[in-house]
Order: structure tokens, then sequence, then C-alpha cells
């Protein structure tokens, strides 16, 4: 318990949880992307024959989310209550614009998830395109994000979501990185790159799915 009373035990929790949801972006992104070689409803139909494993999982990255934004939230609060430090704090990362909006990416990702579960997990949100069955009777999927995404206004939630989470991502691997005092003065610029890399590698690939419907590149052909 008096571990998670001191500052770095809670960015070790933080780092910790933060691994584990990059982990999580990591894999459905690999999963989103079965859509370009027609696999996404074989996929989704994997996923739902394995309930207590799908019920399981669930429960676990609830959690995880759940304690990285206790933290997150606590531990920003803390740090805009502090004075500044009398003493100079060295080998810090620069104080990026990424880094001061930690909170409200923070935020506006968990909006997005909201929403993102009512759209295509329970599906409420556009029912008219969500609940449609193949030709094989498994739930199309991938009708319902093409005609999801041929909504500019949907596709534009989900763009602006993605960039706040790249910028979230930015800033959160390289505070990983810190927490575990892998950085020198040498290897912050290194540390920095790496951030804004993993940051733009996920944000090209979720952000790939809305634009390539949206050109009319990919598209249903039912
Ligand atoms: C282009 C972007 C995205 C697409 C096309 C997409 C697609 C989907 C689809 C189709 C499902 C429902 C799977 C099913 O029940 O069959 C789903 C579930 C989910 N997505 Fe996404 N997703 C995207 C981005 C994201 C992002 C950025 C996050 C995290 C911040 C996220 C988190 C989740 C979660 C937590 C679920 C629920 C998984 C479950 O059922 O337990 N998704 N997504």
């Amino acid at each position: 318990m008096q571990f998670l009373s001191s500052s770095v035990g809670r960015k070790i929790v933080m780092a910790i949880t933060g691994l584990m949801l990059l982990a999580f972006l990591v894999i459905h992104l690999f999963g989103n992307s079965l859509i370009y070689v027609g696999w996404i409803n074989a996929y989704g139909e994997k996923l739902h024959s394995l309930p207590p494993v799908v019920w399981a999982f669930r429960l676990v990255m609830l959690c995880v989310f759940a304690v990285h934004i206790y933290f997150g939230v606590t531990l920003a609060l803390e740090n805009n209550a502090a004075r500044p430090a009398p003493y100079a704090v060295k080998k810090n990362l620069r104080a990026t614009f990424s880094g001061r909006t930690m909170i409200w990416t923070g935020l506006l990702i968990v909006v997005f998830l909201i929403y993102h579960l009512l759209h295509f997990t329970m599906r409420m949100t556009n029912p008219d395109i969500s609940n449609s069955l193949d030709e094989l009777g498994r739930l199309d999927v991938f009708k319902m994000v093409v005609f999801s995404f041929k909504n500019f206004a949907i596709a534009g939630v989900y763009i602006a979501a993605m960039m706040a989470i790249a910028l979230h991502l930015s800033h959160g691997v390289q505070s990983f990185v810190q927490t575990f005092g892998l950085n020198s003065d040498k290897t912050i610029p290194t540390v920095e790159k790496a951030g804004t890399g993993v940051a733009i590698v996920l944000f090209l690939g979720y952000v790939s799915i809305p634009l390539v419907i949206i050109l009319g590149i990919m598209n249903y052909k039912g």
C-alpha cells in the first residue's frame, strides 16, 4: 500500500497499465486490419464464439483502464497543486504540448471509447446498418464499418479521436521510459522520437480504415 501512496509507485502503475492498453491497441489494430483481406466477419465470429474468454478479457481490461484513469487523474491533480520545486530536476523530458494535454486527451479517449462501444460493440447508435448478417449468417462487421465511415461525421469523430490517442501515446511512451529511469541526457532525443514514432504508426494504421472508405477505395458490394 505504501508503494501506491508514493508518487514513484503510482507512476510505475501508470506505466504498466499504459503498456497493457498500448498492447490492446496494437492487437485491436491487427484485428481491424483483417478488413483489408476480407476476414473481419470471420474474426468477429471467432471472438464471439468464446464468451467466457471475451468476458474475462473485458473484465481485466476494464480494471486496467480504471486504474490507469484513477492514478492519471490523481497524479495530474497533485502536479497542478504542487508548488514549483525549489531545485531543478535534471534529465526531465521537455514540457511538450502532448505532455501538458495528457489529462485532456485522456478524457477525450474515455468519451470516444463510450461512443465506440455504443457504436460497434452494442450497436445502438446506428442499428439500421449494424445488425445485418452476411451470406454465411455471421454478423456483417464489414458492412457495419463501411456504412459507418461513409458518413463524414462518424469518420470525422474517429479521425479526431485517433489524433487525441496519438498525442496521448507520444507522451505516454516517453513517460514510460522515464519512469523506469531508462533516459539520460544522451537518450532523451531518441526516447522522444520513439514516442512519436509509435504514435504515428498506430495513428496511420487506425486512420487508414475510415480514409480508404471515405475515398471510395474500399466499398461494400452486398
Ligand atoms: C478505425 C478505428 C477502429 C475501428 C474500425 C474499430 C472497430 C471495432 C469493432 C468492429 C469492434 C466490435 C468488435 C465486435 O464486437 O465484433 C470494436 C470493439 C472495440 N474497440 Fe474498436 N475500432 C477502432 C478503434 C478503436 C480504438 C482507438 C480503441 C481504443 C481506444 C478501440 C477499442 C475498442 C474496444 C475496447 C472494443 C470492445 C472489445 C470487446 O468487445 O470487448 N477501438 N472496435
